[in-house]
């Protein structure tokens, strides 16, 4: 079976337009039905059908436009590094913070450590292919990371320096995702408009029984959406460990 005469169309914009920058402008209905010989039906379809896949958006009055593809985060116990080196991007990162802080009570009892034990906290600006993607917020363990101010975090994984340096063996975490609003200077740091929606990703990681991370990653929305590999419920009257929680 030959595939329909728009998603033959559609097929064709896509690799017109693979390789063309975010923003660029795509040919109009008319254009495209004059230039190809369908008719403005046919194109109208095929441009709608990519808006719809999210490879195109339109802007009312103005046209039609390469989108920027939105980056699917897996919500797996996997590092910024590993995720966007999937993704074909090559991460970097801005450091913004990394120093030691008395634990707060909301902290204290994340890492099960005493209120006013010493931790680390961990401020980076995450990038891909140098643009923004994240501001992420880690809190660690002072007493189990003693020296974390040696390694360069502009440049080196966290994860990478948990794992190989200080033994850290991640054998479980949790993560909640809820939705927010930018703080005004996340926003300038992000370099997104003041007020945008972000999703907030707050990961506590474990390691030999230990709550070792308590990170807050916080992704503009417009760049991000989030992935889960669902499964079915296997064991009779198990109740899946994943919730929607009503916020406090
Ligand atoms: C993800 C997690 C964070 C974790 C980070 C480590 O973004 N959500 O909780 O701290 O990865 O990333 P990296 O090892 O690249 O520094």
């Amino acid at each position: 079976m030959t595939a329909p005469k728009y998603r033959e169309l559609a097929d064709m914009l896509v690799a017109r337009f693979a390789h063309a920058p975010v923003g660029s402008s795509t040919p109009s209905e008319r254009q495209l039905a004059e230039e190809t010989g369908v008719s403005r039906m046919t194109a109208r379809r095929a441009i709608d059908e990519l808006v719809r896949e999210g490879l195109l958006t339109r802007e009312v009055g103005r046209g039609t436009f390469v989108a920027r593809p939105a980056v699917s985060v897996p919500l797996q116990l996997t590092s910024f590094t590993e995720d966007m080196r999937a993704r074909g991007y090559a991460p970097s990162s801005r450091l913004l913070h990394l120093g030691g802080i008395p634990a707060t009570e909301q902290v204290a009892a994340v890492l099960r450590i005493p209120v006013g034990a010493e931790v680390v906290l961990l401020s980076r600006l995450r990038l891909a292919d140098g643009m923004p993607m994240a501001i992420e917020r880690s809190h660690l363990r002072a007493d189990l990371f003693p020296g974390l101010d040696r390694y360069d975090f502009g440049s080196e994984s966290l994860y990478r320096v948990l794992t190989e340096e200080y033994g850290v063996r991640f054998e479980a975490g949790e993560q909640v995702i809820r939705a927010g609003i930018v703080r005004d200077a996340d926003a300038d740091t992000l370099s997104i408009p003041h007020g945008d929606p972000v999703l907030e990703l707050v990961r506590t990681s474990v390691s030999r029984g230990s709550v070792v991370e308590w990170t807050t990653s916080t992704y503009p929305a417009s760049r991000f959406e989030l992935s889960a590999r669902i499964a079915p419920v296997t064991v009779q009257g198990s109740v899946p460990r994943s919730a929607l929680r009503v916020r406090d």
